[in-house]
C-alpha cells in the first residue's frame, strides 16, 4: 500500500504493508533515526513520538492507522534544541548513554502540551517511559524545570 504522511512539516510518501510500525517507517524509510527501538513491544518508550500532538509508542503503531495525521518526532520538535523541554535536559544535564532520551523528551512534551501544569500523578501516569542508566531523578528535575 502507498501512505501519504506529513513527518516533521514535510510530505511523505512510503509504500509499505499496513501493519509496518511507523518506527521502520521513520527509521528505515525516511531516516529519522532519532526515533529508538527498545523493545518493540510498547513498553520502554524509547519509540515515543507524537501523533497529532499526543505521544504514541511508534514501535506498535501500524503505519495503516496513520491515516491524515501528522506526525512529529525529535528531530522536528525543534530546529535548535530551543524547545523548553530540550533546554530543561540540557540544564539538567539529563543523558547518560542518551539512547532512551529522545523517546522520554517526546513524552514529557506531549504531556506538558496537554497538561501545562501536570500533577505528580499526571507525571507518574503519562511518563512511563524505561532508562536503563536510571536517569530518573535527573528527567524529574528536568521535567520540573520545564514546567512553566
Ligand atoms: Fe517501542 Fe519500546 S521500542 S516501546
Amino acid at each position: 500500500m502507498q501512505y501519504k504522511f506529513d513527518v516533521n512539516g514535510a510530505p511523505h510518501t512510503v509504500d509499505a504493508d499496513p501493519d509496518m510500525p511507523l518506527l521502520w517507517v521513520l527509521r528505515d524509510y525516511l531516516g529519522y533515526n532519532g526515533t529508538k527501538f527498545g523493545c518493540g513491544a510498547g513498553l520502554c518508550g524509547a519509540c515515543t513520538v507524537h501523533v497529532d500532538g499526543k505521544a504514541a509508542r511508534s514501535c506498535i503503531t501500524p503505519v495503516g492507522s496513520i491515516g491524515k495525521a501528522k506526525i512529529t518526532t525529535i528531530e522536528g520538535l525543534s530546529a535548535d534544541n530551543s524547545h523548553p523541554v530540550q533546554q530543561a535536559w540540557i540544564a539538567e544535564q539529563v543523558p547518560q548513554c542518551g539512547y532512551c532520551q529522545s523517546g522520554m523528551i517526546m513524552a514529557v512534551a506531549a504531556l506538558l502540551k496537554e497538561k501545562p501544569q501536570p500533577s505528580r500523578s499526571d507525571i507518574a501516569e503519562a511518563i512511563t517511559n524505561i532508562c536503563r542508566c536510571g536517569t530518573y531523578p535527573r528527567v524529574e528535575r528536568a521535567i520540573q524545570r520545564a514546567i512553566p
